[in-house]
């Protein structure tokens, strides 16, 4: 009996969800530039995430709308952390907000512009939503994106090493500030639930003490650490603090609830909290800092857009290889491929017997536990 014949694979989409992180303009190139260039095939790119999907806003991705698009942070097809076919939100005529499940349109969205194949650039909410979509029929493969570097089975995430950088430099920036006022400054950086962020730049920058939700810390241990250093001559310390750090016991310093959102919690406010606190059990002179969206925006170093484009052309590779349910992965400095169902089982966090944090004690650095 001859063997089924497949239906080439002549056009695909591509989406990136989730927050903003440099080197997703690197990974769209990546995807558009190997497919037609290497395999004939025509791009569309949703624009706004699972929004696209479900609303029918795309556009055609040409050579030209690809090209100089590589250093640029962002992304050119708009991005968002609320967008869940899934859980999508319409207005009833009433005028009240309801969530309705619209994956069937996003699912007719593909069959009607004759996407043979979707990339999903993004991080466990954005690949937790493709898992299901591809049990309903879209063939999809996964590229992990998040300055978290919280994607659990990939060493790494592109748009880390960028956030690493831009948190490193302000923190130096604080530095010389908190040296000439004598001050403890409180620096507060991204990274949800887990500590990557915080501690690479933590030790990037020398900060005294770090403070990372894999270890929760014993307040009293903070504020005999930066009493104990001015006694000594050292009259200013630098906290870095992960926004998901909490108290031993205790529990983490919410700033706000997106409802819509897959994940709701948005975590913040820690930097502020320790620093009153420390002022007033210490007496010493604090003030707190939030670097905030800065850690996500501008251009991605040369390591994210290196990583980014071998993510996106090995995307591109098990679109080809009708790889569908994989994610594109980086491990033992190689690319490489994961099943997305792997990739969002757990988060991946730093565990305390980590060398970077064995090698941060080492140097005299506190974790407050
Ligand atoms: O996941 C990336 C991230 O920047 C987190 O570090 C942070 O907690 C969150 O997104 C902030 O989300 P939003 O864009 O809703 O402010």
């Amino acid at each position: 009996m001859a063997a089924k014949r497949r239906k080439p694979i002549k056009r695909i989409g591509v989406l990136t969800g989730g927050g903003d992180c440099p080197g997703l303009n690197a990974v769209i190139r990546g995807v558009a530039k190997a497919a037609m260039l290497e395999h004939g095939i025509s791009v569309i790119g949703f624009t706004d995430g699972y929004w696209g999907l479900v609303e029918r806003r795309f556009r055609e991705l040409d050579f030209m709308s690809v090209s100089g698009i590589l250093t640029s942070g962002g992304t050119i097809l708009g991005t968002s952390n609320i967008a869940n076919p899934f859980r999508h939100p319409e207005y009833t005529k009433t005028g009240k907000l309801r969530l309705r499940d619209r994956s069937d349109r996003a699912v007719e969205t593909c069959r009607r512009l004759g996407i043979d194949a979707l990339v999903t650039i993004g991080g466990d909410g954005t690949q937790i939503i493709a898992t299901k979509l591809i049990k309903k029929g879209i063939p999809i493969v996964g590229v992990p994106k998040t300055i978290d570097n919280d994607l659990n089975n990939t060493d790494v995430t592109f748009g880390f090493d960028t956030a690493v950088s831009t948190a490193t430099e302000a923190i130096d920036k604080i530095h010389t500030t908190a040296m000439s006022h004598h001050r403890v400054m409180v620096v507060e950086v991204m990274g949800r639930y887990a500590g990557w962020l915080a501690l690479y730049a933590g030790v990037a920058s020398g900060s005294d003490v770090i403070l990372i939700p894999e270890i929760p810390y014993q307040f009293d241990k903070i504020c005999k650490f930066v009493t104990q250093r001015s006694r000594v001559g050292k009259q200013f310390s630098i906290i870095c603090v992960s926004e998901g750090a909490k108290p031993k016991g205790g529990s983490h310093v919410i700033a706000k609830i997106v409802k819509a959102s897959t994940d709701p919690i948005r975590l913040g406010g820690i930097g502020k909290v320790l620093s009153d606190q420390i002022n007033q059990a210490t007496g010493l002179e604090t003030r707190f800092c939030v670097l905030g969206h800065i850690q996500r925006g501008g251009t991605p170093t040369a390591f994210d857009r290196t990583l980014a484009t071998m993510f996106g052309t090995q995307a591109m590779k098990l679109v080809k290889q009708r790889k569908f349910g994989r994610m594109v992965s980086f491990k033992n400095w190689k690319v490489t491929d994961v099943s997305m169902a792997s990739a969002v089982a757990k988060l991946k966090l730093v565990t305390p017997r980590h060398q970077l944090v064995q090698a941060a004690k080492s140097v005299g650095t506190c974790f407050g536990d």
